[in-house]
């Protein structure tokens, strides 16, 4: 059965239920700021499970494009079930049928369509905690959906293996899934293939599905609620299950190589990999660092199409961020073994979209084939630079030892990766001192952390015009945090380049869309009544006593004069060149600052207006706001 065989009989057998299909969601969260990528089927889903009707009605099924790149360094290991980017399969009851149907045609699908041995599927059940009751209900399902095929359904603590080893397996942390710390949220029952060898139950045990039983909501406090509408989420991880189905000896034992890539998903890519870099598929398959790097190249070409298919281009920020380290971490891993020229990694990219747009839901990426293409080559021609130059300093070297001081100079100056100069140094015979280059990066993690609480006691490194209204806004920004949030809310952090604003204030919870619009507004507003900004230079001493707002107020605590920027109320007229008391709390924003700063807030607008583009959580109790003008 090969993918798109397997995605038509999954929406057959769940449509056939009742279920209606719904589209395959762009990779990048509509209405989430807290997820820079779609991670699962139900993320996009998350208003419905929440209780809002969804027209479609309560039950559900598609196959969804997803990213995850929390066990990065485990793509490529042997047997490997991690791909960065992975399409799941899933079926929801929004509040309509509950755990008999759900788990009852999961493991009819499983034995019925996909041919699965009942005697080789293993269960997890959530074994309960303070607020959650152990799962008692799905014990007593599975026990009769097992008992039909005559097989005991033993209940234990942990996978072993054995004419006595439990079917049923009680689980805590484990089995409960949450698509991140708010939201809909409960405890699962997943399926396990037993391999049938070795004797790791992580190895020999491969996780096919995870039915969740979304019937609680996590309240921004941490606190976990009941909800009305008692969902069940199923999502089946569609390259993992190929890599059983389509890796099966005669008996029903997996091959000894069985992973994602040993799948009609990659299989031609792979091949083709394999020839281009003048390997075999005995060197494949016996050198782990071969495979691994071919593997990761394979895995992270295909992510890196379908992110930049969905809008994304490389940068040093969010999704762009993770786009950028995929490419180069292809570039990496190939570099050694592609006579340092990564032109192939394009043919391979486009051979990665024809692929995918076999699917009719992915035909949308070969229309944007020729700006993917060439996305990905900028970005892969970039970072050769980098690596070429980087080549050439190495070579220059007549010692058998690379110098911590170089290898520590190559990645802060080039940005070139230690692992390639080690990669480099030893195909030339050569050794790094690394236990210098891990000094050097400590000391210069320390400094720039000092150096950027420094930049921002003495004012504003870029001072562009741009970034110049980021700065004022920022102080508006806290003025009216302390208006509409509360009183006490003091800023964090905070970074500005020309781009956009970063601002961390003290505040516990996370702010509503509506808190969001007020901030904005408010900001706008005073942007439009066009406020006198100006500083002025007193002491220190009377600075506090006056109550002025300052992050560092530490660091200025050593200077006898300080500088305090003011945002003056519209109504104020006179303009007192020192802070006079009575004033006090006129200003719409008195703190001490380096500046610069605008003159005038109305100068703000020929930016645009003032946009609160992200909201999350930057640490306890403190929230990240993020912000432009557009
Ligand atoms: N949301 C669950 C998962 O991603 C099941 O769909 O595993």
């Amino acid at each position: 059965m090969t993918s798109g065989e397997l995605k038509k009989q999954f929406i057959k057998f769940f449509v056939e239920r009742g279920h209606k299909r719904i589209p395959n969601s762009s990779l990048i969260p509509e209405n989430d700021p807290s997820a820079l990528f779609i991670n699962s089927g139900m993320h996009p889903l998350v208003r419905f499970l929440l209780g809002e009707p969804h027209p479609l009605g309560r039950r559900l099924v598609n196959y969804q494009r997803a990213v995850r790149t929390g066990d990065i360094d485990e793509v490529g290991e042997k047997n490997s079930r991690h791909l960065t980017f992975f399409e799941m399969l899933g079926e929801w009851s929004l509040g309509d049928y509950g755990k008999k149907e759900s788990l009852t045609w999961t493991f009819e699908f499983l034995t019925q369509v996909l041919n699965l041995d009942p005697y080789r599927l293993y269960v997890t059940v959530y074994k309960g905690d303070d607020v959650i009751p152990k799962d008692d209900e799905s014990i007593k399902i599975w026990q009769d959906i097992f008992s039909k095929f005559g097989i005991e359904a033993k209940v234990g603590e942990s996978f072993t293996v054995g004419p006595d080893a439990p079917r049923i397996i009680l689980l805590g942390e484990d089995n409960f899934w949450a698509v991140g710390n708010v939201g809909p949220c409960g405890p699962t029952s997943e399926v396990f293939y037993d391999k049938g060898y070795g004797e790791n139950p992580d190895n020999r045990f491969l996780e096919l599905v995870n039915n969740v039983f979304m019937y609680y909501n996590r309240t921004k406090e941490g606190r976990l609620e009941e909800l009305n509408q008692k969902n069940i989420d199923v999502g089946w991880g569609l390259e993992r299950i190929l890599s059983i189905i389509h890796n099966l000896d005669q008996n029903g034992n997996v091959l000894d190589v069985n992973s994602v890539f040993e799948t009609d998903v990659f299989i031609d890519q792979r091949n083709w990999l394999i020839n281009k870099w003048g390997k075999s598929e005995f060197e494949y398959l016996n050198d782990g660092s071969v495979r691994k790097a071919i593997r990761v190249v394979l895995d992270h070409i295909r992510a890196s199409v379908m992110i930049i298919s969905d809008g994304v281009e490389p940068s040093n920020k969010d999704q762009g961020y993770v786009l950028r380290r995929l490419i180069r971490r292809a570039v990496t891993y190939g570099w050694k073994f592609s006579a340092g020229s990564s032109d192939y990694l394009i043919d391979l990219g486009s051979m990665c979209i024809d692929r995918l747009a076999q699917d009719e839901e992915y035909t949308f990426i070969l229309n944007n084939k020729h700006r993917t293409l060439s996305v990905l080559e900028n970005e892969v021609n970039k970072f050769e630079k980098v690596l070429s130059q980087g080549v050439r300093e190495l070579n220059k070297v007549n010692d058998n030892i690379i110098s911590g001081e170089l290898a520590f100079r190559l990645k802060e100056s080039l940005g070139l990766p230690i692992e390639i100069t080690l990669e480099i140094a030893a195909s030339q015979g050569k050794e790094v001192d690394i236990e210098k280059y891990n000094l050097l990066m400590q000391e210069h993690q320390i400094k720039s952390k000092i150096g950027a609480e420094k930049k921002f006691a003495g004012g504003l490194g870029d001072y562009s015009d741009i970034s110049i209204c980021y700065h004022t806004c920022a102080h508006l920004l806290l003025a009216g945090s302390k208006m509409l949030l509360r009183k006490d809310v003091h800023q964090k952090g905070q970074n500005i380049t020309s781009e956009r604003l970063r601002y961390d204030i003290g505040y516990p919870d996370k702010l509503t869309e509506e808190q969001i619009h007020l901030l904005e507004d408010w900001v706008n507003e005073q942007i439009v009544r066009d406020l006198k900004v100006d500083f002025i230079e007193t002491t220190f001493a009377k600075a506090k006593e006056y109550g002025v707002e300052g992050m560092f107020i530490d660091k200025y605590e050593a200077l006898e004069i300080v500088k305090i920027y003011r945002i003056y109320p519209k109504e104020l007229n006179v303009h007192p060149t020192d802070l006079v008391f009575e004033d006090k709390d006129k200003y719409v924003s008195l703190e001490f600052c380096g500046g610069p700063h605008v003159n005038h807030t109305s100068e703000i607008s020929k930016f645009g207006r003032f946009k609160i583009i992200k909201e999350e959580s930057a640490g306890q109790g403190v929230r990240r706001i993020k912000a432009v003008l557009v």
